[in-house]
């Protein structure tokens, strides 16, 4: 890893104020672990509260609309999330695109937005277990990705900076099913490669590749010392501050890499 790496927490469709001393806690035991960056994406009703008194660890959303504004009933653009203090958006995850039909183009018009609104964008990816199973993982990763990221005349010049990519198999996610090391370290040099063609040598290569799929603290280690595995996108092992700071440690940690 030759960037700081980088953990986010997805909390999902979990939390109420009552998580609040859980989101303190992580941004506690963050200022102790500056190796490694932390964020978390809470819940739209708790980016605020934890921006308020976030210190060291960012706050993102988990989605936002396409649009400016306008007559969207039940939708947030991204101006507003920024406005409540996020600073980067998850797009594209596999709950969204399946559960609210997102296609990649829907995804490309949101991370549009995103990046518009000043937003950083975390942009997920991953393929089911049928298509794992059919040996069209790979196709379908690089398909589905270039789709959804913004194409290289829309892209803001600092792009490494601006634009994240989380690779979670969907089969890996909620499972305790994590891909094997072999079969992530292919997945992210495919992305790499991908991400060098589309932003170019300089840029492609500094955009981190996060990994996502059951990552807990006992395979943390192990994931992050694949080759072009810059940190992990978390579901429930973020949602205690021992286990989603278990993950951090374990990416602070020097690899053989
Ligand atoms: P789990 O860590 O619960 O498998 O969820 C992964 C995920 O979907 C993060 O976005």
């Amino acid at each position: 890893m030759t960037r700081r790496p980088y953990i986010v927490g997805n909390w999902k469709m979990h939390g109420t104020r009552a998580m609040l001393s859980e989101a303190r806690a992580i941004d506690r035991a963050a200022q102790r672990h500056m190796k490694v960056e932390v964020a978390l994406a809470p819940p739209f009703t708790l980016i605020h509260p934890i921006h308020r008194e976030a210190e060291q660890i960012s706050v993102g959303a988990q989605d936002c609309h396409q649009a400016d504004g306008g007559a969207y009933t039940g939708d947030i653009s991204a101006a507003m999330v920024a406005d409540a203090g996020a600073k980067f958006v998850i797009l594209g995850h596999s709950e969204r695109r399946q559960g609210h039909g997102e296609s990649d183009a829907l995804v490309r018009s949101k991370a549009q937005a995103a990046l518009a609104a000043g937003l950083r964008i975390i942009m997920c990816c991953g393929e089911t277990a049928q298509t794992r199973e059919s040996g069209k993982a790979v196709a379908f990763v690089k398909k589905q990705l270039k789709a959804s990221l913004p194409a290289p005349a829309d892209a803001p010049a600092d792009i490494a900076e601006r634009i994240t990519v989380a690779y979670e198999p969907i089969w890996a996610i909620g499972t305790g099913n994590v891909a094997t090391t072999a079969d992530i370290a292919e997945m992210h040099a495919v992305i790499r490669k991908l991400l060098v063609d589309l932003y170019g040598e300089e840029q492609g290569r500094e955009v981190r590749i996060l990994y996502g799929g059951s990552v807990k603290p006992e395979n943390a280690a192990e994931i992050f010392a694949v080759p072009e595995v810059g940190g992990a996108l978390v579901g429930g092992a973020s949602l205690t501050a021992d286990s989603f700071m278990g993950i951090a440690l374990a990416a602070g940690e020097p690899s053989d890499h």
